[in-house]
């Protein structure tokens, strides 16, 4: 997982000029930040993974059980230029954990996932996150953004269609992957249908 090292900050690419660093949602009375994960995070990551739904869980994970401590030192320890990862806050707390990875064995692909509090999903924070890594991607060189989610994953199927309209997953089994390109992901964030 990351450190704040592997997360280089790079780009300025918030709705209406706003800054990675300084997303706050001023439309929404549920006003919150994106920003990068830092390494002081951990007992927040910790407290917002333990409050998932198992459901959630299972969703972003493939198993019922949250990362446990020994994982989550390796998230924040294993920072390297291949990995990013956002946070989504709303006060002092963490909503919502993207990820991305470059893949060694897939040159120019960058695999996200991401999982948002069971409260605050169905309100724009997963298609903004992704949005957001897919352009940080972008920055660094991948072609194509991957994702793996469970076939029946309705919700980050509408997301991903939200910001690919074209995307077509593969069916492996239970899972879908999808291969998105990178260079037609929207210049600005799209609003929900
Ligand atoms: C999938 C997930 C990340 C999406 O984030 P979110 O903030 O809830 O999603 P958004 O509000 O950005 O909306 C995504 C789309 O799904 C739709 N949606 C929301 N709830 C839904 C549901 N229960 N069933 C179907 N679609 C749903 C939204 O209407 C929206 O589609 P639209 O733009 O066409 O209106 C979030 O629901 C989540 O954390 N789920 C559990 C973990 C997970 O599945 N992670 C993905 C694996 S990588």
């Amino acid at each position: 997982m990351i450190s704040r090292r592997g997360i280089p900050v790079m780009l300025d690419l918030q709705p209406e000029g706003r800054t990675t660093q300084d997303c706050v949602d001023r439309g929404k009375a549920d006003s919150r930040t994106v920003r990068p994960l830092h390494p002081d995070d951990v007992e927040l990551v910790r407290q917002f993974l333990s409050r998932l739904s198992t459901e959630s869980a299972y969703r972003r994970y493939f198993t019922p059980c949250r990362p446990g401590d020994a994982e989550l030192r390796r998230f924040f320890g294993a920072g390297n230029g291949a990995r990013d990862a956002l946070v989504a806050t709303a006060g002092e707390e963490v909503i919502a954990l993207a990820e991305g990875a470059a893949l060694e064995n897939e040159p120019g692909v960058v695999e996200i996932a991401v999982v948002v509090a069971d409260a605050w999903q169905g309100r724009g924070v997963g298609r903004q996150l992704v949005w957001m890594l897919a352009h940080r991607a972008a920055a660094r060189g991948a072609v194509t953004i991957k994702a793996e989610t469970l076939a029946d994953n309705a919700c980050m199927a509408r997301l991903l269609r939200r910001l690919w309209p074209d995307a077509r997953p593969r069916l492996d089994g239970p899972l879908r992957t999808w291969h998105l390109p990178v260079g037609s992901t929207p210049q600005r964030l799209p609003a929900a249908a």
